[in-house]
């Protein structure tokens, strides 16, 4: 590991914007569960999650357009999310937080209707069959969001993977979602939607190889998804 990570670990702990849980067994810390509106963000406005985040570059685009809206970028990966939490710190974002933590472990960190939206961009694709209860948008952790996230509360889903895009509307559908919007192919389709159109570190990386990217939004159903996995 190059010096240069293990410092970014060690400043990342000391950032004011940034809480750490990489250890989700450490239950001596206090997690911030129940407390974001009051003790986190100190005000009463919605709180939208950017899962995945690595470096957090939708989570401060979203935060630069709406300071009226908290976001909380997540990741496993300190590396990545010490650069979203510098820029934060450098532009003053007072609407922006960064939480290390495994997704697996979400409903441990946020209480029932504790957040308004979720964005999840470019995941890890996990294309081999072993691994798919990995991938983000099965329902394993459709449930966890369940647990978390307002009635109604809109799911935003970007991938350049067509097997994980194909296997995420296949898990929307059968676990009884509602769909909002499909587009395939963002820059044919949305080329002027300044939303969708935000560029994440890795979505740079597929544009150059040419890939497709693609956008699914939905909400998930009231009643509790009980699907597994097929
Ligand atoms: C391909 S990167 C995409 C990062 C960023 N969204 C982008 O587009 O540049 C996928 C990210 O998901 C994170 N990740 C994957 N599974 C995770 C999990 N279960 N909990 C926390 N982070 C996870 C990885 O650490 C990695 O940073």
């Amino acid at each position: 590991m190059s010096k240069g990570k293990l410092e970014k670990f060690k400043e990342v702990t000391e950032f004011p914007n940034t809480l750490e849980y990489p250890d989700f067994q450490d239950e001596g810390s206090q997690k911030p569960r129940g407390r974001w509106h009051s003790d986190i963000f100190e005000n009463h406005n919605p709180i939208v999650l950017e899962l995945a985040c690595g470096k957090g570059t939708y989570t401060l685009e979203l935060a630069r357009q709406n300071p009226e809206i908290n976001f909380v970028g997540i990741d496993i990966k300190g590396g990545r999310i010490w650069k979203g939490a510098k820029k934060a710190l450098e532009e003053g974002l007072e609407n922006v937080r960064f939480l290390r933590i495994y997704i697996d472990h979400l409903d441990e960190y946020f209480g029932p209707d504790e957040v308004d939206d979720i964005w999840i961009t470019f995941p890890d694709p996990y294309p081999r069959y072993s691994d798919r209860n990995k991938r983000l948008s099965g329902p394993k952790f459709l449930k966890i969001y369940q647990r978390v996230l307002k009635q109604g509360g809109a799911i935003n889903f970007k991938t350049d993977s067509n097997e994980l895009f194909t296997f995420t509307k296949e898990s929307v559908r059968q676990s009884g979602c509602k769909v909002h919007d499909v587009v395939e192919e963002i820059y044919q389709e949305r080329p002027d939607d300044e939303l969708l159109t935000i560029q994440t570190y890795f979505e740079r990386r597929h544009l150059e190889k040419g890939r497709t990217i693609s956008f699914i939004k939905f909400s998930l159903p009231v009643a509790p998804i009980t699907r597994e996995l097929d």
